[in-house]
């Protein structure tokens, strides 16, 4: 396979879209995230790169809690509007209903199938952006959205991001932990 180089940057193929949620003096505030993943299983930790400057990193220093909201494709307007605009301009809180689980100072959006209740574990200071570890304290999911108690896949229908655009998940190939099982070494 023939290959170029393109240069250092921050690429990965494709990204989850989330919403990061934080109250910033009290207020609720939601900004779009695709720089995210899991950091930890024991304890469960999820991680997101939040730019220095914006609002959420704020609200995420106030009260060192925050939460990983998963959109689903009916939601890619709101979602998009959170990433075009920021809360230290204009009030973010209503683009969303919230609601508060065991943290209480961390916003979830009532229309996310998906909610990811952090606790602050650790900030590393990279640059231009901080990654956030959050310890995950509890998991709020529609009960229309699982199977067998599971959150689902199909019926989450999340948006993925890739190319500075938003696509849908799709077709299944094979099964993770058991394709490679008909591996034949060469
Ligand atoms: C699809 C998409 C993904 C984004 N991902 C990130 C990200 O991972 N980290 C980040 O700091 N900003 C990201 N942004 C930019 C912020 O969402 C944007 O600057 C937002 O207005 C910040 O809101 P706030 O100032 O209220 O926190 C993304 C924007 C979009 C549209």
């Amino acid at each position: 396979m023939e290959k170029i180089t393109i240069g250092p940057m921050p690429y990965m193929s494709v990204m989850p879209t989330l919403l990061v949620g934080a109250n910033v003096k009290g207020k609720a505030n939601y900004m779009t995230a695709a720089w995210a993943t899991v950091a930890c299983m024991a304890p469960p930790m999820v991680c997101v790169a939040i730019n220095k400057v914006r609002h959420t990193a704020k609200g995420i220093e106030e009260n060192k809690t925050f939460s990983l909201n998963i959109p689903s494709a009916k939601q890619v307007i709101e979602t998009d509007h959170c990433g075009l605009v920021s809360g230290t301009h204009e009030d973010k809180s209503k683009v969303f209903k919230s609601f508060y689980g065991k943290l209480k100072t961390a916003p979830l959006a009532e229309e996310c199938p998906v909610n990811i209740e952090c606790k602050l574990f650790k900030s590393v200071d990279c640059g231009s952006h901080l990654l956030y570890i959050g310890e995950v304290e509890e998991i709020h999911v529609a009960k229309a959205c699982t199977v067998d108690g599971k959150p689902d896949v199909t019926k989450i229908d999340p948006i993925v991001y890739a190319q500075a655009t938003y696509w849908k998940v799709g077709k299944e190939i094979d099964k993770a932990f058991s394709a490679g099982k008909n591996y034949s070494k060469k």
